[in-house]
């Protein structure tokens, strides 16, 4: 595991951005494993301004999600695919028939989690997977609980993952209860992981997700089994492995 030390957000997001940019030009066709949430938006915005400069390519890339809310169309603008559009996909030229994400309005969950993991296996596997940390120490929707979930799953999120994404909604109940996740299994088969965080509300998630036991109340505390991890985190989101002397 390697841990890059980011001044601050901007600072980590510059160096997500060269990490996965890397990786676009080394192999043109990569499959990016990509995420949502507050933390990757900067990586996205560095991204789309390389491209834009002609430093890019994603004419071959092809882009698979770690998840969707379960209910929402992919035009409500809080879905994870109006997202994954606003903050990348219309700004570069990756093809969107080559971008995947669960269908929020599959109403079947075991169809919907069997044609996702058929989606990922049809991809070859994921080159380079980006991944957040929540508060909890969740990765996707992969939520503490008592077993790693292997592959695509439905989830009932837990209070604290929907009061943290509240922040988005008009108001608390708007916030969907459920939602389709890529596994441990889907994310562990990544051949390389890079997860970034920011902020102090990381700080214990991210200590304990690398130097904690390796438990499923900690799901991120399953990377330290993969051989293949980045992670670029800023000062407060280090602040108590800094402070425990760990780094
Ligand atoms: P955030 O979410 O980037 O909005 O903090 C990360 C996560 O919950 O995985």
């Amino acid at each position: 595991m390697v841990i890059y030390n980011a001044k601050d957000y901007n600072d980590m997001s510059r160096k997500a951005a060269n990490i996965i940019s890397a990786q676009v030009i080394i192999k043109p066709d990569s499959v990016l494993g990509l995420a949502t949430g507050s933390t990757p938006e900067g990586t996205y915005k560095q991204l789309v301004e390389w491209y834009k400069k002609g430093d890019l390519d994603f004419a071959k890339v092809k882009a698979v999600n770690l998840d969707e809310y379960k209910g929402l169309s992919k035009d409500n603008d809080q879905s994870y695919a109006y997202f994954m559009r606003k903050h990348l996909f219309d700004h570069v030229n990756i093809d969107i028939n080559n971008t995947f994400i669960p269908n929020g309005l599959e109403e079947d969950s075991k169809k919907e989690c069997a044609r996702y993991n058929q989606v990922i296996k049809s991809l070859g596997g994921i080159d380079l997977q980006l991944l957040g940390i929540g508060g909890n120490g969740h990765i996707g929707f992969n939520e503490p609980g008592e077993a790693f979930e292997k592959e695509t799953h439905c989830v009932k999120l837990t209070d604290d993952t929907i009061k943290a994404n509240s922040r988005f909604f008009a108001s608390l109940d708007l916030v969907p209860k459920f939602a389709y996740s890529m596994g441990i299994k889907n994310i562990m088969q990544a051949k390389s992981i890079l997860l970034v965080a920011s902020g102090k509300s990381k700080a214990d998630a991210l200590y304990k997700a690398i130097y904690g036991e390796i438990v499923p109340s900690v799901p991120a505390s399953i990377l330290q089994l993969h051989n293949n991890v980045t992670i670029v985190a800023d000062d407060d989101a280090l602040s108590i492995i800094k402070e425990k002397g760990l780094l």
